[in-house]
C-alpha cells in the first residue's frame, strides 16, 4: 500500500516511526507492506515512488525542520503531491482548523477525486462537513476513515459502530479531550492551570493551538464526529452547546474532591442536544478517569450502559489508530 503523508507533525512522524518498528510483523500478521511514497509539510516535499527511507525522512524533519531537506526533496505543494503522486491512500494530518477546515478539507476532497482512500486524523474537515465528505467518498468509490480523530489510540468509534451494532445507542457521554483531562487531574494534584497546560503541550497532547483544547472546541468536534458516525445524526459544530475549562479554578477542583467528585470536561449527546461542559462527576463513575485517558459510556436500548476507556492523546497512540484504519482499508478493498 502506497501512502502519501500530508502534514508531518507529531502524528505524521509517529506514524513513520511505527512503520519503521513494525514492518516485519505488519507483513506476517496482516499481509501489508505500507510504503510512504510521498510526504509533504509546510516547507517542502519528499517523493520516492519505491518508498521513502523513513529514517532519513525523520532526520530531515528533525535537523532541517522540513521534509523538503530529504535527499530527493522538492518544492511541490500538498495539492500537487496529492494529485500527481500515485498512491492508494492519503493520510491527512495537518493541524485541525475549526474555522473553515482548511487546508485539510481541500486535501481530502482532492485525494478522493483522484481515486485515493483517505485516513484523516484532522478533525476540522469532519466536524464541519461530515455528511458531504461521506457522500463524496461514496460517489468516488473510496473509503474515508478517521479512527484517530476520536480517542487517540482507543477505538471509541469502532466500539460503538461495530461492537454495539446489534443494539440502538440512545445516548452517550464522556471525556473526549486528553489535554483538559490532564490539566484538571494535575490541578487536583496541586499544579497550576498554566503549568499543567505547558506540560501537556510539551508532551504533544495539546493541539497546535491549545485554545482548541481548553475552550472545548476539540471535544465538541469529536462529539460531532461521533454523533454523525455513531448516531446517524446530521450535525455540525454550530449544534454543540460548548463551555471550556478556563474558568475552572484549583479551589473548584479541590472542593469537588472533598465531595468525592472530580471536575471533568464532559461531552454528552442524546437525541435532543449536544453539550460540552465542565461537570462534577462522582469518582466512582467509570468515566471518571485521570491523566490523558478518555472514557465514554454508551447507553443502549437493550444492553444498558457500556464504557470504553483508553489513552486519548499522544503521537504513537494516534499513529496506532492510523494503522488500524490502514489495515481496515486493505481488508475491505483487497479481499
Ligand atoms: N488535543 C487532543 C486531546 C489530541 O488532547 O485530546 C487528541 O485528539
Amino acid at each position: 500500500m502506497r501512502v502519501i503523508v500530508v502534514g508531518f507533525g507529531v502524528v505524521g512522524q509517529s506514524f513513520a516511526k511505527l512503520l519503521l518498528s513494525r514492518s516485519a510483523d505488519l507483513y506476517s500478521k496482516y499481509g501489508i507492506k505500507p510504503r510512504i511514497v510521498a510526504c509533504v509539510d509546510n516547507d517542502g516535499s519528499a517523493v520516492a515512488p519505491a518508498g521513502l527511507d523513513l529514517q532519513r525522512l525523520l532526520d530531515a524533519k528533525k535537523t532541517k525542520g522540513t521534509v523538503g531537506a530529504y535527499e530527493r526533496g522538492g518544492k511541490f505543494s500538498p495539492l500537487q503531491v496529492i494529485e500527481s503522486v500515485e498512491a492508494e491512500v492519503v493520510l491527512e494530518c495537518t493541524p485541525t482548523n475549526l474555522n473553515d477546515g482548511e487546508p485539510g478539507t481541500s486535501h481530502i476532497i482532492t485525494a478522493m477525486r483522484t481515486g485515493k482512500h483517505v485516513i484523516s486524523v484532522n478533525k476540522g474537515p469532519l466536524a464541519l462537513a461530515f455528511p458531504s465528505l461521506i457522500e463524496l467518498a461514496n460517489y468516488n468509490g473510496v473509503m474515508l476513515r478517521f479512527s484517530g480523530t476520536v480517542g487517540g489510540g482507543t477505538p471509541i468509534l469502532e466500539f460503538a459502530k461495530r461492537c454495539l451494532k446489534g443494539d440502538r445507542i440512545t445516548s452517550f457521554k464522556g471525556i473526549l479531550n486528553g489535554t483538559t483531562n490532564y490539566i484538571l487531574s494535575k490541578m487536583e494534584e496541586g499544579l497550576t492551570y498554566e503549568s499543567a497546560l505547558q506540560d501537556a503541550s510539551k508532551k504533544g497532547y495539546a493541539e497546535a493551538n491549545p485554545s482548541l483544547d481548553v475552550d472545548g472546541f476539540d471535544a465538541a468536534a469529536k462529539l460531532v464526529i461521533m454523533a454523525n458516525w455513531v448516531m446517524g445524526m446530521k450535525v455540525t459544530m454550530k449544534d454543540v452547546k460548548r463551555t471550556g475549562i478556563t474558568k475552572v479554578t484549583v479551589t473548584d477542583v479541590k472542593k469537588a474532591a472533598q465531595r468525592g467528585n472530580a471536575i471533568k470536561l464532559i461531552a454528552a449527546c442524546d437525541s435532543r442536544q449536544l453539550d460540552v461542559t465542565p461537570s462534577e462527576v462522582a469518582k466512582t463513575d467509570p468515566i471518571c478517569v485521570n491523566g490523558t485517558l478518555n472514557a465514554v459510556t454508551f447507553s443502549s436500548e437493550h444492553s444498558g450502559q457500556q464504557t470504553i476507556i483508553g489513552r486519548g492523546a499522544g503521537g504513537m497512540e494516534t499513529a496506532s489508530a492510523v494503522l488500524r484504519d490502514l489495515i481496515e482499508i486493505r481488508d475491505t478493498t483487497f479481499s
